[in-house]
């Protein structure tokens, strides 16, 4: 199992990757200060997860969901079981999350906060209804929304192709230096940015609607390749 960390002003953060059947990452917040935790769409391995933050010295306080998907959130009932962690996701996926347990929810715009770190919401709606992003200073945990030169697709319940384009807009005014991190490890290469996401990435190239959709519905169709490293907007314009 690969595992990155990345240490800044108030957090530590901590990254397993390739975790579970779908080979899932797993995204860890260390709140230096108040010594409690934050765990990004657990899935797959409950115990494992709980024991490598007591093992650390902290206690696991919160659970935050990127989206419903059942490998990015099947260990999260178990580990509010063993821990009395809050949920926290989208206020817009609730009717499609299935958890045992009540959760907190928010909206765009909303901060959430770990002792004194904080991060922002970002609803990215389309690869699910009530998806979002957190924006942390530094990094951004996207769950399925982007992967690295991709993104998820937008075919199951929930789903919306042209919600997700308009999401994609969002996502440019983020600042180029802050690193992104994705749900999977689908690309080329794992430490990104997004400035060279901005630069390369088929989803964030597509400034028209239009042809935003053509290319998605063109790769669920089997048209178009399914981009896992850097294009240029005339490559992608080509396809369509
Ligand atoms: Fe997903």
């Amino acid at each position: 199992m690969l595992e990155k960390t990345f240490t800044e002003k108030t957090y530590t953060l901590e990254i397993l990757y390739h975790v579970g059947t779908y080979e899932n990452s797993i995204h860890f917040i260390f709140d230096h200060a108040s010594k409690t935790c934050a765990i990004i769409d657990p899935a797959w391995e409950a115990d494992l997860f709980i024991q490598r933050i007591i093992d650390k010295g902290y206690t696991l306080t919160d659970i935050w969901l990127t989206h419903w998907h059942g490998d990015h959130m099947n260990a999260a009932d178990e580990i509010a079981d063993k821990t009395g962690a809050k949920i926290t996701v989208g206020v817009n996926e609730t009717p499609y999350l299935q958890v045992e347990h009540s959760v907190t929810t928010v909206n765009d715009g909303e901060i959430v906060t770990l002792g004194n770190t904080q991060a922002k919401i970002i609803n990215t709606p389309g690869h699910t209804a009530g998806g979002i992003c957190y924006l942390l200073d530094g990094h951004i945990i996207v769950g399925d929304t982007l992967f690295v030169y991709g993104a998820g697709h937008c075919s199951l319940p929930g789903g919306n192709v042209r919600e997700f384009y308009h999401s994609m807009q969002k996502l440019k005014l983020v600042n180029d230096d802050v690193m992104l991190h994705c749900g999977h490890d689908y690309g080329c290469k794992i430490d990104t940015t997004m400035s060279d996401q901005k630069a390369g990435n088929a989803y964030l190239l597509l400034d028209n609607e239009e042809d935003f959709v053509k290319y998605v519905d063109g790769m669920s169709q089997g048209l178009v390749a399914y981009p896992t490293q850097a294009l240029t907007l005339k490559e992608i314009q080509h396809m369509l």
